[in-house]
């Protein structure tokens, strides 16, 4: 879809505010931290994503110009890598999330997945790109599949305020 842009996501009130707004959704939240988060709390998770070496690069969702989303990429971990049971090296893992509840379902996330995706294997020398929607989002896994993602397995986790989550773990190989 030609509408959909990302760019590097800023230091800026703008920016940290847009988040503040979709972190109070539900619909976002309980696939991230579980709970809604205040301004300061974005800005202290946020802020160090915006410098450039960051650990965790995140870039703004643009539809036909205005902010709508994230979506994010880190280098998986040897942690994480054994959670997987992958031994690659080169993996990368992708976070999305259009907060514009409004914009859901007209191709925008599935649009940002296949740039980011085209820019960790032309620039970042990727050999494996990774997503972990939990197991009963539907949407999420029917949107990674329409982008070349495949469900290889399912792992068990604590997600971030400690109960047991089923997790789908989502492959794209070039
Ligand atoms: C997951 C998410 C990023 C997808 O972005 P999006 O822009 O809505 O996705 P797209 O429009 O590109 O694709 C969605 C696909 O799922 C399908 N879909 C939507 N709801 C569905 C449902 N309940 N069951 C099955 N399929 C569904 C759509 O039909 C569409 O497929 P199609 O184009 O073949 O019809 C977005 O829904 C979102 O932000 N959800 C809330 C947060 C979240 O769950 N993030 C992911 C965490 S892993």
């Amino acid at each position: 879809m030609n509408d959909v842009n990302i760019r590097l996501l800023k230091d800026t009130d703008t920016d940290y505010k847009l988040l503040e707004k979709w972190y109070q959704e539900e619909e976002i939240y309980s696939s991230f931290e579980q709970r809604k988060l205040n301004y300061k709390e974005i800005k202290e998770k946020y802020y160090p994503r915006t410098l450039k070496t960051a650990k965790i690069p995140v870039y703004m969702i643009e539809y036909q110009k205005r902010p709508v989303g994230i979506i994010q990429y880190k280098l998986v971990d040897d942690e994480d890598k054994e959670l997987y049971h992958l031994k690659d090296n080169y993996i990368y893992e992708i976070d999305v999330f259009i907060g514009e509840l409004n914009e859901h379902n007209k191709g925008i996330g599935s649009s940002a997945i296949h740039k980011l995706s085209e820019f960790l294997y032309q620039e970042k020398n990727a050999k494996l790109l990774v997503m972990c929607p939990l197991k009963n989002n539907q949407t999420a896994i029917n949107c990674y599949k329409k982008c070349g993602f495949y469900i290889k397995d399912y792992f068990n986790t604590k997600d971030t305020i400690g109960m047991i989550q089923t997790y789908a773990l989502m492959i794209n190989e070039k």
